[in-house]
């Protein structure tokens, strides 16, 4: 959906930058997509590079997606390189540098299951999920809590797309995803017991119905690379960057509030609602400022990660425990 009035997403093309950088490499990939499809000495080229899959990609053809430009950021792009070697995805380790054990993920044949308040539950192969949805490019700012923060081109399709496919009951009140467990695949990370695996999150269904959240299935213009939570992943860019979670296989809708995997490990540090506010220091360190990986820059964090006059609605009416968690 487009907007009728200018948001502050909309940004002319030249505030965001480095476009030059950025679109070279888009020009490049316009035929790099269809080497490694042919699987020519083009692909291992690509291959040898961390933001790439080892194997060719069935959606490989889809992309680069064409940007939707009412979605971008007064903010530069962060360096591909950056972005997809320093990750967080705890099934392949608690630390930053988990891009090549993350290349050990088997991403096809994968199924994509919708259930519980559904008109009708279903598993889907995720290359006809994607194929089937209005597919874009959208630029987004990022912000982890633990204040590091990017700028990046997600490839994939509106949240709510994803609901009309599933079909879900009036009654159902959030939606709970899931991220693959053992039972798919023996990631590293499992064998840290302590945590609550597999990796869960959820949202309200306002939220995830809301125009700004996003299922990703790509990063600048190439399908998802593994350790960004290849085939498909959240976005939701007002939130903290542990609502986003990687690599999913479920996503049961509910009358019942999800316990997420932050929340049920560390309760008092990780709500549900968690949205980035600088004024709401975590309770271990500030969330006044946020450094920008690949600079290091420091810069102001911003309420709702910037997106406060689009998402702030949502949240008006909460009460109690649910007002004092709405961001952490
Ligand atoms: N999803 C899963 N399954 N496992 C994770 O550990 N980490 C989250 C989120 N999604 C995580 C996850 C956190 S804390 C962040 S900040 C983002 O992924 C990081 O996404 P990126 O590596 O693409 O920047």
């Amino acid at each position: 959906m487009l907007f009728k009035s200018k948001r502050g997403w909309e940004l002319k093309d030249r505030d965001v930058t480095p476009e030059t950088t950025y679109w070279s490499r888009r020009k490049l990939l316009g035929t790099g997509a269809g080497l490694a499809v042919a699987g020519l000495a083009g692909a291992s080229l690509l291959n040898s590079r961390p933001g790439m899959a080892q194997d060719p990609d069935p959606t490989a053809d889809l992309y680069p997606m064409a940007r939707n430009a009412a979605y971008r950021v007064d903010r530069a792009l962060t360096d591909e390189d950056v972005a997809t070697t320093y990750n967080n995805f705890y099934e392949f380790g608690s630390h930053k540098e988990i891009w090549r054990a993350a290349q050990s993920l088997p991403i096809r044949p994968w199924t994509v299951t919708f259930d519980g308040m559904v008109e009708q539950e279903k598993t889907v192969d995720v290359d006809t999920l994607i194929r089937a949805m209005p597919l874009e490019e959208r630029v987004y700012r990022h912000r982890c809590v633990e204040a590091w923060a990017m700028t990046v081109p997600w490839s994939g399709f509106a949240m709510s797309a994803l609901i009309d496919y599933a079909r879900p009951l009036s009654g159902a009140r959030y939606v709970r995803m899931e991220t693959f467990g053992s039972d798919r695949y023996n990631a590293p990370g499992f064998r840290q017991f302590w945590y609550p695996w597999p990796y869960i999150e959820g949202l309200s269904m306002a939220e995830a119905a809301h125009e700004l959240a996003f299922i990703g299935t790509g990063l600048y213009g190439k399908p998802m690379p593994r350790q960004n939570g290849a085939p498909l992943r959240l976005v939701v860019p007002w939130k903290y960057g542990f609502k986003s979670l990687k690599s999913i296989v479920r996503f049961t809708f509910t009358d019942a509030r999800p316990l997420s995997f932050w929340e049920e490990l560390q309760a008092s540090e990780y709500g549900f609602w968690a949205n980035v506010n600088p004024d709401v220091p975590h309770p271990r360190w500030s969330q006044a400022t946020e450094r920008l990986i690949g600079s290091d820059e420091r810069v102001p964090t911003r309420i709702y990660n910037g997106y406060g006059d689009y998402v702030a609605h949502l949240y008006t009416g909460f009460a109690g425990r649910d007002r004092d968690r709405l961001y952490m």
